[in-house]
């Protein structure tokens, strides 16, 4: 799959060279992107081999009440071009996990401690492993937003 705004060859499902490697899926919004976001995605590259980033639309967050700061596109475009991420796919619906997982030939789901032991992904683990790392302290694309209005923190 190409990326349309640099050109940058992506791995696809069909790809013989996809097989045989251990994948990681994980899921956000990943707004403004920070330190917390980076740091999560490098230890769940390190889980496997190929990292996919089901990343939340406009809509999905809409639906939540959510509003993000930058649009789906440049999101995306953000998250693609940070070393960790081999794939980023639309996250537009809650019950599309297992869809993904099937689809995407996923091992592990991994995401940050704030959804340890949550309703939204323990069920996963009759069809992958799923893994909570612990979040980056004092980071937060909410608290980002509120330093911004405040002055930056010492
Ligand atoms: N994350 C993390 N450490 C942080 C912030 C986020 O490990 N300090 C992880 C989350 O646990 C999640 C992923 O990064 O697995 C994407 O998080 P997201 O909700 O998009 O970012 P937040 O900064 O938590 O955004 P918000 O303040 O809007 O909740």
């Amino acid at each position: 799959m190409a990326n349309e705004n640099d050109g940058t060859q992506f791995k696809v499902a069909g790809d013989s060279s996809y097989r045989g490697l251990r994948r990681v899926l994980t899921y956000g919004t990943f707004d403004l992107l920070h330190y917390g976001h980076v740091r999560l995605l490098r230890r769940a590259a390190q889980l496997g081999d190929y990292l996919v980033v089901a990343l939340s639309t406009d809509e999905f967050n809409a639906g939540k009440g959510k509003k993000s700061f930058y649009s789906y596109e440049v999101r995306r475009e953000m998250l693609e071009s940070i070393r960790y991420v081999d794939l980023v796919i639309p996250e537009d619906s809650w019950e599309q996990k297992v869809t993904d997982i099937k689809e995407y030939g996923i091992d592990v789901v991994v995401m940050g401690g704030d959804w340890a032991g949550s309703d939204r992904f323990e069920y996963l683990k009759d069809y992958c492993e799923v893994v909570y790392l612990d979040r980056t302290e004092g980071i937060s694309t909410t608290q980002v937003k509120a330093n911004l209005s405040t002055g930056p923190t010492k």
